[in-house]
């Protein structure tokens, strides 16, 4: 057995090193097996040239076991693979993947995360549409696996309270209540609950917020006594306080990443892993990367202050990943973050 309680690089086959990690010890795995057919890694050697589909599904998923044996019972395991035409048909190899491993019931998909591509390879087939999405297939092990939804893409709900609680928020209001039909005592009734509801937008409680103002905007329907449509009536308006954060949608946007001086092909990009790692993890746990390649799962571990086990069949991609885990000089993406 291999220690894991230490963050490490192994180079190697996975199909020899997998088998030496112990039992439910990890708690996350995120990778991105060779593509089929698509390139060649290295001297050629590891998975991803198979003769047949049915090979190379057969080999991939035999990894995909050893991750469910390895992982946590409240871990989950990430694979993101990508598609492949062959005499023009496209194949919908990651489908085929995923509905081979839910057939044997060891995991249940939860999400299937859309990565958008924003700057896709602009292949010149004529009569073809650019391919520009991949899935993250986001499986776990039992019901109870961890989930820190609100860290996913967290940054976002900045965004919208910054977006709402700028100098502007709610001038609009004060226009329209100005030249509303409410008696003079209702629009000092509806200034002064507007003033209030600006500032908790400002101090951060609330997201947001909409106000409905007779004779400017629509009713609301229904409504009991005290409701909605109620306050309009008696006071001429209501206010609707919106509490909410960002909606976490199972779509991520990212360039196909370009790592200057990176050797290696094939990287996935560094954002998302990241937004992973905060969604299925927590400080000091251990992620796992069988397919490590230039070593970006471990990059983002080691940046979020988790442990990173990679694996990595090509010695000049491990020594690679090395240099990115000590390299002074940040990734890009950790200057975007
Ligand atoms: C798609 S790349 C992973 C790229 C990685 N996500 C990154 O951002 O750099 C897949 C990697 O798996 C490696 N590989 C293929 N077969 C392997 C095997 N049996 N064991 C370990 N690594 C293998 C390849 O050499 C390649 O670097």
């Amino acid at each position: 057995m291999i220690d894991i309680s230490i963050s490490n690089l192994f180079c190697g086959d996975n199909a020899e090193i997998l088998p030496l990690i112990p039992d439910n010890s990890v708690d996350a795995v995120i990778t991105s097996p060779p593509y089929f057919q698509q390139r060649e890694y290295g001297d050629g050697s590891g998975i991803g040239n198979e003769e047949t589909l049915e090979e190379y599904l057969e080999h991939v998923i035999s990894v995909f076991r050893q991750c469910v044996r390895i992982t946590k019972d409240a871990g989950s395991i990430v694979f993101n693979i990508g598609d492949k035409y062959i005499d023009g048909n496209l194949l919908l190899v990651p489908y085929q993947f995923a509905l081979a491993v839910q057939k044997e019931k060891l995991v249940k998909l939860i999400n299937e995360l859309t990565w958008i591509k924003v700057n896709p390879v602009p292949k010149q087939d004529p009569r073809k549409l650019i391919c520009a999405t991949e899935p993250f297939f986001i499986f776990a092990k039992s019901p109870h696996y961890y989930f820190n939804k609100e860290e996913f893409l967290s940054y976002r709900d900045t965004l919208l309270k910054k977006q709402t609680a700028g100098n502007d928020v709610g001038k609009k209001y004060y226009e329209l209540i100005g030249r509303s039909d409410l008696s003079n005592e209702q629009k000092e009734q509806a200034r002064k609950e507007l003033s209030e509801v600006i500032s908790e937008v400002k101090q951060g409680k609330l997201a947001s917020f909409r106000m409905k103002i007779r004779g400017l905007h629509a009713l609301p329907y229904g409504g009991q006594a005290g409701g909605r449509l109620t306050q309009i009536e008696t006071k001429g308006f209501t206010i609707i306080k919106i509490y909410g954060n960002a909606l976490r949608r199972d779509v991520i946007e990212s360039t196909v990443e370009t790592i200057k001086g990176n050797i290696h092909p094939a990287v996935y990009p560094a954002s998302i892993v990241h937004e992973l790692i905060k969604l299925l993890t927590k400080e000091n746990d251990i992620v796992l990367d069988p397919f490590l390649g230039s070593g970006t799962t471990a990059v983002a571990a080691k940046r979020l202050g988790r442990r990173y086990i990679g694996i990595e069949i090509h010695r000049e991609y491990i020594e690679y990943a090395e240099q990115r885990l000590t390299n002074k000089q940040p990734d890009m993406f950790e200057i975007l973050l």
